[in-house]
């Protein structure tokens, strides 16, 4: 079983016309490659909702803040094909470095508040990068609906904007984070952590929960980020960048559990940089103990 590869604008534009004069409903999951069973749980999202599915591959040199990190990134176009085909998956599109930006490329898309804090004040043009390249994939591909990991909150909320800010007609869906067995959020990056830090890992994800559950149960929200930050380094993380309840809606800063929040977290691992985040809908009973 195969799956066509798309590498230029012009027949992926062909392919999708031939489906927009049929009717057909067309998805995209934008992905950088190295693909494990979160982004294939999206490209199934994708195939349920829609009638086509273009999963794109490009690794975006844009939104990297270190050349060393784009480097070693994983790169495995091959082995990504080889899993998407079976799904029925009917577009990789892995365009040439040059059809996404062709010399004398010179716009950047760049999207305010929600793209600030968190992950943006560690990754300085990140979110440039990031909103940028999936305009272009929005724009090239034409698709109806577009599929993205709560893992990745804060780009989850940066492509909402920039799709509503700039009129493009696309709908985001957002899917939950898949996890390891052992609660560990699956990403691309994983791969890079030595067995006992592989071991250490899950903490995160443990903490993380752990935290939101005592804020939905009326903690205050700075005694159990303070108690989580301990338990983080405890479990062996070097460096916290951040820990923080923002709103789920906005992503404003929360100090205070009135209304559904987001508990976000970004840590260093050795040399792996991992992040996070769980959702704490808002309980009546907490609502009215916050408010008192
Ligand atoms: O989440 C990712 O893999 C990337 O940020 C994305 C959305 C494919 C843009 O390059």
């Amino acid at each position: 079983m195969t799956i066509p590869i798309v590498r230029t604008i012009a027949d992926l534009r062909k392919t999708v016309a031939v489906w927009r004069q049929e009717g057909l409903r067309v998805a995209v999951v934008p992905t950088m490659g190295a693909l494990h069973d979160g982004h294939l749980s999206l490209v199934r999202a994708a195939l349920e909702r829609a009638d086509r599915a273009i999963v794109t591959l490009f690794v975006n040199p844009k939104q990297f803040n270190s050349a060393a990190d784009l480097v070693a990134y994983p790169r495995t176009e091959h082995e990504d094909a080889a899993k998407l085909a079976p799904l029925g998956t009917h577009i990789l599109y892995a365009p040439h470095a040059s059809e996404i930006y062709p010399e004398g490329f010179a716009t950047t898309v760049s999207v305010a508040g929600v793209s600030e804090g968190l992950c943006g004040a560690f990754r300085p043009g990140h979110f440039d990068g990031v909103a940028t390249v999936v305009a272009k994939l929005f724009l090239q591909t034409g698709a109806d609906l577009a599929f993205f990991g709560e893992k990745d909150f804060q780009q989850l909320h940066v492509v909402r904007r920039m799709a509503r800010d700039l009129d493009i007609p696309i709908e985001i869906i957002a899917c939950p984070t898949v996890r390891e067995e052992d609660g560990l959020a699956m990403s691309s990056r994983n791969v890079r952590l030595s067995s006992s830090q592989r071991q250490a890992a899950p903490k995160l994800a443990a903490i993380l929960f752990d935290a939101a559950a005592r804020i939905a149960g009326g903690t205050p929200v700075d005694a159990a980020l303070d108690a989580a930050r301990s338990a983080i380094a405890a479990a062996g993380y070097a460096r916290i960048e951040y820990l923080e309840l923002r709103g789920e809606d906005d992503l404003a800063p929360m100090h205070r559990f009135d209304r559904p929040g987001r508990l976000l977290v970004a840590a260093w691992l050795g040399e792996t940089r991992l992040i996070d985040n769980v959702g704490i809908p808002a309980r009546p009973e907490a609502i009215t103990r916050a408010a008192a």
